[in-house]
């Protein structure tokens, strides 16, 4: 049976009490069988549309129809139900809601995304009205957010970053390789022939049960980012220009200054007329770059198989200014020479070219290759390769 506000003739505190009682029971047995948008207009409108709803009707048979002495409680009596009625009309709406009922309406979405009312808005008048039911005692959304630290980029992932930035604004592009390596790709097409000894400067680590293989073909962990040059030779034509950032891995024992896992980053340019001069004019601009316009650089003769001629690239101390002492005493990170050996390079060597189908008459080209975490080192002063792979958080959160 619906509820119909009764006529009211006695107005005593308890008969008033009574009627109240039962108002509120039906509100509450109302407001129970509400379980979707349409349910909950019927039930606002019932309740508290001005025409007829219950509360008009509170109004005109309850209020209106006290007797003089009766005014002032019937109507302290019908206010307090006006709120209630008010406030579970709003509980219950709160309540479906929170309950996902309408979220999945058409017109519930269309009155959250009101121009002139903002969801969030909408939303924060549901909180702070929302009934106990829907927020369990213990909770307060009103304190603030957990917030969760923006984590900052690894240092050598930070360098190799820059070191890679400085050749792109150069007009280089970037090309990646894999990590398990086939001989073919480390050693072979890059000039290193079968059990020559350069291989042993490498100290790699073989992946094991290959041997069935032919060599060519077994793999190992890149000690090197030069077979990328071969790989991107194979599917570009020159002109190339590129860099070959990437991670690279040698049996070196880890102390303060090796580590079994490291990071390169490989440049190579090959073209028409690339002589040894545009080697040393970009390697210059690009540790001017990396290390401030003051640097000098230096390139040493050296070997390696792929490149001819070769050179180890050099820069004048960042510690005492080239000068080989510091504060009266021997410079130490530069052995008091005034130089700090950085990187290697060299003219590509046309045997290489005969691996990739480039015709050495035509084209030349220059490669490098550096060491990330030494340059790391050097920038920032860290004394020890091994910070950089502990993840020692209080380490790693300098570099923010
Ligand atoms: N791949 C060489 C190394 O790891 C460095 C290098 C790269 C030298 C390119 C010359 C040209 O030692």
């Amino acid at each position: 049976m619906r509820y119909t506000v009764p006529k009211l003739t006695d107005f005593s505190t308890a008969a008033l009490d009574s009627a109240a009682v039962e108002l509120l029971s039906a509100l509450t047995e109302e407001a129970n069988a509400v379980h979707n948008e349409p349910e909950w207009k019927a039930f606002r409108d019932r309740w508290i549309a001005r025409t007829n709803g219950v509360l008009t009707q509170l109004n005109d048979l309850w209020l209106k129809a006290a007797p003089k002495e009766a005014k002032r409680e019937t109507g302290i009596c019908v206010n307090d139900l006006k709120a209630k009625v008010a406030n579970r009309v709003k509980e219950t709406l709160a309540a479906l809601q929170f309950a996902g009922t309408l979220g999945q309406d058409d017109q519930w979405q269309a009155q959250l995304l009101r121009p002139d009312r903002s969801p969030v808005s909408f939303h924060t008048g549901f909180i702070y009205d929302a009934p106990s039911v829907v927020w369990p005692a213990p909770l307060d959304i009103t304190l603030p957010g957990i917030r969760r630290p923006i984590g900052v980029e690894h240092p050598v992932i930070k360098t190799m970053n820059e070191i890679v930035g400085v050749f792109r604004n150069l007009g280089y592009s970037v090309e990646e390789g894999p990590e398990i390596e086939t001989d073919y790709y480390n050693f072979e097409a890059l000039n290193f022939p079968p059990n020559h000894p350069a291989r042993d400067t490498q100290d790699t680590l073989f992946i094991a049960g290959q041997e069935s293989k032919p060599l060519r073909d077994r793999l190992l962990l890149r000690t090197h980012t030069s077979p990328v040059q071969i790989r991107t030779m194979q599917k570009m034509k020159p002109p190339v220009r590129v860099v070959c950032p990437g991670k690279v891995h040698r049996n070196d024992a880890p102390d303060a200054t090796h580590s079994p896992i490291f990071h390169q980053v490989e440049g190579l340019a090959v073209d028409t007329n690339i002589t040894f001069c545009d080697l040393k004019g970009t390697l210059d601009h690009a540790m001017k770059a990396l290390f401030g316009s003051s640097v000098k650089t230096r390139f040493y003769p050296s070997f390696f198989p792929f490149t001819e001629p070769s050179a180890d690239v050099q820069i004048s101390c960042i510690f005492c200014d080239g000068k080989g002492v510091r504060d009266g005493a021997p410079c130490r990170n530069c052995k008091a020479s005034g130089w700090i050996e950085l990187l290697g390079c060299g003219m590509v060597d046309p045997n290489v070219y005969g691996f990739v189908d480039y015709d050495p008459a035509k084209v030349s080209g220059f490669a490098f290759g550096m060491g990330v975490e030494r340059i790391a080192i050097l920038k920032y002063g860290v004394d020890d390769i091994q910070l950089f792979f502990q993840g020692d958080v209080r380490f790693l959160e300098q570099f923010g």
